[in-house]
């Protein structure tokens, strides 16, 4: 499973690399408003860091196919055409995606509630689909769930395109995912963090430098004892 960082702020985005293994960044339009900076410039920051092999997902806001296909190729033309285009899965974002995979766009389809969306999508050739955990939790179905059954509805029917689950509150849900091997999960700063904070580990590690400390001193590692 490819950890991904769903995050527009580039301090963020700098933070996390340098600790976390992440493979790409995600962002939607509610990310990028948050940054209050205009979007291209944005991304271009976050493109220029990662590098142009990284996987950097955006997503249109039109709402039509023509519109959509017209904003895919801007973002490909200012950010390399290793970006995904997010699609939502509706009506005309359906039409969109055919039309992206017909301009070889890399497509993910986005704002996916349901395992339908998810078959629908792929079989118009998405690379990708997006399904949010948290927020199908919220309308009283089963998030993780969903995304288990796109996962295997993937498999049976020889569909290549993967998962790209979205929308964490906790990281039990990311855990609980990548133990089915999903493709990829994409996850806030928040979340992020909380796959690695463990305040027994922290006591453990406080412990072995108290011990150390008091066979050799104050301040002494490994580096400077005798
Ligand atoms: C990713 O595709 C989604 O835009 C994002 O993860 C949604 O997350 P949220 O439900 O926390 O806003």
């Amino acid at each position: 499973m490819k950890l991904m960082i769903d995050e527009g702020q580039i301090q963020v985005i700098r933070r996390l690399y340098d600790v976390f293994p992440a493979e790409g960044v995600t962002t939607n339009p509610s990310i990028l408003a948050k940054t209050g900076r205009p979007p291209y410039e944005v991304l271009k920051e976050i493109r220029a860091f990662i590098g142009k092999e990284a996987q950097l997902h955006v997503q249109v806001t039109g709402e039509s196919r023509e519109e959509m296909l017209e904003e895919s190729r801007r973002i490909r033309r200012e950010l390399g055409e290793n970006t995904f285009i997010k699609v939502p899965v509706n009506r005309e974002g359906m039409a969109a995606i055919r039309l992206m995979k017909q301009d070889k766009a890399l497509v993910t389809g986005t704002a996916v509630y349901t395992r339908m969306q998810a078959y629908l999508a792929a079989q118009a050739g998405a690379d990708y689909v997006a399904p949010y955990v948290n927020r199908i939790d919220n309308l009283g179905a089963d998030g993780i769930q969903t995304v288990k059954d796109i996962h295997a509805l993937f498999r049976n029917n020889g569909l290549s395109t993967q998962v790209l689950a979205a929308s964490f509150k906790n990281s039990q849900q990311v855990q609980e995912l990548c133990l089915c091997g999903i493709g990829a999960a994409t996850v806030s700063a928040d979340v992020m963090e909380r796959l690695l904070k463990n305040d027994a580990v922290d006591m453990a590690v406080s412990v072995f430098r108290k011990d150390f400390e008091g066979l050799c001193g104050q301040g002494k590692t490994m580096k400077d004892c005798g």
